[in-house]
């Protein structure tokens, strides 16, 4: 009888076992109209489980040394996940030296970060959590402290059948970053589902404005994601000391100044701009590119100004502001 007991007792940890290991439903990316299917890794399939897990971490403090700072704490929803400051405050006020972007469509980025000093969205959450003027923590530690935390450990057990680690933690934030996915602004009503009248007679001027050769802004912002996904030096500025860009990995003179193409998706709600958010305005950036740039010595030969009378300027501005997507920051999916 006990022999009996104790093997049914058996029976039911494996069977309890095998329910806990994760069943791999894949979750469908909502792809908008215009855009192209993403590489999704195959070694993270999304999950409805795992998506969930990602959210809960990044807007998560306890990644941060002093449980203070969390992913959204940058990177903020009304914002379309970038910061209002020009450069964000990490853990005790301490501060870095780039502006943080928007977070939007990074599941198409096949450049991630300014410099592209990050090969995936897998590797990237290691430098957050990690920087002294970010996060101010370590993996490790952060794993120590995620074991620590029931509802963590068997949400970890659901998604990868272990207890909280660097595998998971950058596997699940990863995915979560995946979903954030922007094509609903009025622009896109208007070019990718069929609306004529979602842009007004001021934004379509702009938008022609935007796409000519005469200003030439699409040879970088292009295509559905408003970038090229490459780097280049826009010569907003004529010393780049404080900060080279790419020069940063390659150490290649010509690089210095080049920061990866930023998407223009929802820049009306992401100001200040630039790699260390010293620019405030549109108009200022307009400015600049009319001007033809500070004349930097690795300035893209894209940049060669252009004339541009105060209505047509009022036009562009109203065609940027066209590219702000209000139902993507209120996505329930991606609020906390
Ligand atoms: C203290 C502010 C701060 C915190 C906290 C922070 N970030 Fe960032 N984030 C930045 C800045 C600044 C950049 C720009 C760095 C660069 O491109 O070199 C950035 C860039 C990124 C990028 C690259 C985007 C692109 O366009 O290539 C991703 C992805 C990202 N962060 C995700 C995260 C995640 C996930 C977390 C939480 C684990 C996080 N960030 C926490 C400030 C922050
Ligand atoms: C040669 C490529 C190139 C061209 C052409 C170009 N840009 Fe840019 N643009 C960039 C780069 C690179 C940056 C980021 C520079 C930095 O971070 O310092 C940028 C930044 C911006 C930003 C700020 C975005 C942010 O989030 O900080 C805006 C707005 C902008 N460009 C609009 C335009 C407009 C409008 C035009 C046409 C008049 C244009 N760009 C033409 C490469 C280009």
């Amino acid at each position: 009888m006990r022999k009996l007991i104790s093997i049914l007792f058996l029976s039911a940890i494996l069977v309890s076992c095998s329910e806990v290991i994760p069943e791999e439903k894949a979750y469908e990316l909502q792809i908008p109209p215009g855009f192209d299917v993403p590489q999704i890794p195959e070694d993270n399939i999304l999950t409805d489980a795992k998506i969930a897990l990602g959210k809960k971490l990044f807007y998560s403090t306890a990644l941060s040394v002093d449980s203070t700072i969390s992913c959204a704490s940058c990177h903020r929803p009304e914002n379309a996940f970038a910061d209002h400051l020009a450069i964000s405050h990490g853990v005790m006020g301490r501060t870095g030296f780039r502006n943080a972007p928007s977070l939007q469509n990074v599941a198409w980025y096949t450049v991630i970060t300014m410099d592209g000093g990050n090969p995936s969205l897998e590797t990237q959450p290691y430098v957050p959590i990690e920087t002294h003027e970010e996060m101010g923590f370590n993996m490790v530690l952060l794993c120590e402290r995620l074991n620590t935390d029931a509802e963590m450990v068997t949400s970890f057990n659901d998604v990868f059948g272990s207890n909280p680690d660097p595998y998971g933690v950058t596997r699940a934030l990863a995915a979560f970053e995946r979903t954030m996915i922007s094509g609903n602004s009025r622009y896109d009503q208007y070019a990718y589902q069929g609306n004529i009248h979602a842009l007004t007679a001021e934004e379509l001027q702009g938008k022609d404005l935007f796409f000519s050769d005469a200003l030439g802004c699409a040879n970088c912002h292009s295509g559905f994601l408003f970038t090229n996904n490459t780097f280049e030096n826009n010569g907003f500025f004529s010393d780049y000391s404080a900060d080279s860009g790419r020069a940063r990995i390659t150490w290649l003179h010509e690089d210095v100044g080049k920061f990866k193409v930023p998407s223009l998706r929802n820049v009306g709600v992401t100001a200040p701009y630039m790699h260390n958010g010293q620019v405030e305005t549109l108009d200022e950036i307009i400015d600049m590119y009319a001007a033809g740039g500070s004349g930097h010595e690795n300035q893209s030969g894209f940049i060669t100004g252009f004339s541009i009378t105060p209505a047509e300027k009022e036009a562009l501005k109203a065609f940027l502001l066209s590219l702000t997507d209000i139902s993507f920051m209120q996505n329930p999916d991606l609020l906390e």
